[in-house]
């Protein structure tokens, strides 16, 4: 049954939510307040990398189902179901800071028209649930009444747009009858894939499914620590641990550690929440320690390999926290040149989508058009982020540009016999070199 849809915060979330609802048939106004980014979407121009995302929004914009507007007014004109995708960015002390949220159910209690449900789209901890209804019942008019619902968001950056349309599960806590058919109902064509809960239920499996898979790179990065020790191969490991369904082989990647704009921060904000609650997570401070140590780690081999840093030129492959994105928050990449320009080094940077975000954030390096640019006369080069691309490169070609061949893989894409072969000193995460 179509559902007349707002959704507000039309970020990575709010627009791949907007622009598949209205792909499985609803009629959607996304609403953000930032008027430039509502200019570029009503002009068919998508302010993110997303594979796919503009084909869906190009075509509900032209069939009338998705509509962009700076004016909340308007996204609640003829909403029944409201979303809040807004940012929730962490505090100081590593709380997530819900005061977007807050100004959102605020907003939505003085102006909506109607019985509303209000979802929380936006990563919160537990119990936000109760402080938005706690505000809308502060600010709303009695008459119209509204319930609240919980529904996390599972999307991956890079497969979001399939992720939302092909879900493993959408979760729905809810404490309404009224709103749990309505919820139903807008999730119909994904029947099989609900699971109903409670809504501080729902507001935990975010964060619990979040910290896990974190809890999962940070464990195999220590494996991986332990394989360098012993001269073992972390990606025979992996591939033996992952062959046990109870562990599964995904997430089971060494590498220079997670970022983006979840992990990092609900670890963080869940840690500070459990606490709060009268819990120590002291597992996910140790999770968070590992993740932090792989930047650290990124320095130390390259010590090893040059010795003094001061003036050596390091060529960077990637900046993306991880491929198909140009999302560069909390990008291992960008701590790892961080701490290199610190120890004086000469910083050539090449990513496949993420430059033009980067020049804004990322002072002080040298911008080259491809990797071949970044390598050219390089002390060493570092793979951050394991696009595709990189993978088709002429190496050999590469290693004549460098002024000496060290090549640290921070994603284990290369075998490091065929890298020897070719006469790199190469280096990667938890594999022992020929
Ligand atoms: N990015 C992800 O992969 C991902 C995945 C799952 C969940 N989440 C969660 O979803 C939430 C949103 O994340 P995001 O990555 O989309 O953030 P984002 O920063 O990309 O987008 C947030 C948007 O909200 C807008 N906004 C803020 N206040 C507003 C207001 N009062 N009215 C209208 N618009 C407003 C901002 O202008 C911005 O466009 C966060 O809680 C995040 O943790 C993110």
């Amino acid at each position: 049954m179509k559902k007349h849809v707002a959704v507000i915060g039309t970020g990575y979330v709010g627009l791949v939510t907007g622009a598949c609802l209205a792909e499985i048939g609803h009629s959607v106004v996304c609403v953000d307040s930032d008027k430039k980014k509502v200019q570029m979407l009503r002009r068919g121009v998508i302010p993110i990398y997303e594979p796919g995302l503009d084909k869906v929004v190009v075509k509900n914009s032209r069939l009338k189902r998705l509509f962009f507007t700076d004016r909340l007014l308007e996204g609640l004109d003829r909403a029944e179901i409201v979303f809040i995708a807004v940012n929730t960015p962490p505090l100081p002390n590593g709380e997530a800071d819900l005061s977007y949220v807050e100004t959102v159910a605020k907003q939505v209690a003085q102006n909506m028209k109607r019985y509303t449900v209000v979802v929380e789209k936006s990563t919160v901890p537990v119990n936000t649930g109760e402080k938005v209804k706690q505000t809308m019942r502060l600010y709303g008019k009695e008459h119209n009444g509204f319930d609240v619902v919980s529904n996390p968001e599972f999307l991956r950056e890079g497969s979001a747009v399939e992720d939302f349309l092909k879900p493993d599960r959408i979760v729905i806590g809810v404490d309404s009858k009224r709103a749990d058919k309505m919820m139903r109902e807008l999730y119909a064509p994904f029947k099989g894939k609900l699971l109903v809960t409670d809504i501080k239920s729902a507001e935990l499996i975010k964060h619990s499914s979040n910290s896990f898979l974190a809890t999962k790179i940070s464990f195999i990065n220590a494996v991986a620590n332990v394989c360098e020790c012993v001269g073992a191969d972390v990606n025979l490991v992996a591939q033996g641990m992952g062959m046990d369904p109870r562990i599964g082989k995904s997430f089971l990647k060494a590498g220079l550690g997670f970022g983006g704009s979840c992990f990092p921060k609900d670890l963080r904000a869940y840690i500070k929440m459990a606490e709060q609650s009268g819990y120590h997570f002291d597992l996910l401070k140790t999770v968070q320690k590992i993740n932090e140590d792989q930047h650290n780690w990124a320095i130390q081999q390259l010590k090893k390999a040059l010795w003094n840093l001061k003036g050596k030129v390091v060529g960077v492959w990637g900046l993306a926290f991880k491929p198909n994105t140009d999302d560069l928050r909390n990008a291992p990449a960008l701590s790892i040149i961080e701490k290199l320009l610190q120890e004086g080094s000469v910083v050539r940077v090449y990513d496949p989508v993420a430059m033009p975000k980067a020049k804004s954030i990322l002072k002080n390096v040298v911008y080259c058009k491809n990797p071949y640019e970044a390598a050219q006369k390089a002390d060493a080069v570092l793979l951050a982020t394991e696009w595709e691309e990189f993978k088709k490169l002429n190496l050999k070609r590469i290693k004549t540009h460098m002024q000496t061949p060290v090549f640290l893989d921070g994603r284990n894409l290369y075998e490091p016999a065929s890298m020897a072969a070719m006469g790199y000193q190469y280096h990667s995460v938890g594999r022992p070199n020929p």
